[in-house]
């Protein structure tokens, strides 16, 4: 193997990429909109099929804010969820639904909850559309149909979006269990172009959350990808 060859960027992207991670207790100071309009204009640079940036983020703050997390446990009280992108555990390999289980494991046990504490594992669900506390929520809506084509360039986006945030000291939780509630979410925002793939949450963390303690590992780069000559 030749030798790693650092650049410039190097040891600032380690630090960078290495240092975002999902956040799940916030305080509730909201971040500056200056702030915010230099996250989303680096945010923009992600790359898309044919530059086409077939995206729209959608940021609830303040009242919108306050009116769609009402919304949202509502939805969730009265059982009614609605899907853009239909979801199933059948799309998981055996080897992911080990790591969805460790993941699980890790989350529920810094939160100090049970493998068969329902009740309060239905309790956190309720937190997750409090947005975990954050002063911000965006929702990212593919175009359209929201073809997974599309699907994919939100997917690059996001991930720019996200390290943005963690670059200016913004901390962040993508949530897909906001897109479990997509018309209601429409509905609120007034929003009717396209599907929505993701919520994100954001904000500053409370750093003395233990659940913001979690750090989780990844598997081993050969387990996940082939080299060929
Ligand atoms: C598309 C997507 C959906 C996610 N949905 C949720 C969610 O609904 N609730 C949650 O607490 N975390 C959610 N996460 C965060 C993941 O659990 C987290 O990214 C993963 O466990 C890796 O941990 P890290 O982000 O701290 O590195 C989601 C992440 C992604 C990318």
């Amino acid at each position: 193997m030749s030798k790693v060859v650092p650049t410039e960027l190097s040891g600032s992207a380690e630090k960078l990429i290495r240092g975002r991670h999902a956040t799940r207790a916030f305080r509730p100071e909201a971040v500056p909109e200056d702030t915010m309009r230099r996250i989303l204009s680096l945010a923009g640079t992600a790359p898309s099929n044919s530059n086409a940036q077939p995206w729209q983020l959608e940021v609830a703050s303040g009242a919108a804010r306050q009116r769609l997390t009402d919304a949202l446990r509502k939805a969730h009280a009265e059982r009614r969820t609605s899907v853009d992108f239909p979801y199933s555990e059948e799309m998981y390999a055996q080897v992911h639904k080990t790591r969805r289980a460790a993941f699980g494991a890790e989350l529920y046990g810094a939160l100090g909850i049970g493998p068969d504490d329902h009740a309060s594992r239905a309790a956190y669900d309720l937190e997750s559309l409090r947005f975990y506390g954050a002063p911000h929520a965006a929702f990212l809506f593919v175009h359209g149909d929201g073809e997974a084509r599309l699907a994919a360039d939100a997917g690059a986006y996001m991930q720019t979006l996200l390290l943005a945030m963690t670059a200016y000291g913004v901390d962040s939780c993508p949530q897909g269990l906001l897109s479990f509630y997509a018309d209601t979410v429409r509905t609120e925002l007034g929003f009717t172009g396209g599907k929505l793939l993701v919520g994100i949450s954001f904000g500053y963390a409370d750093e003395s959350a233990p659940v913001n303690r979690v750090r989780t590992g990844r598997a081993p780069v050969e387990s996940t990808t082939a080299f060929h000559d």
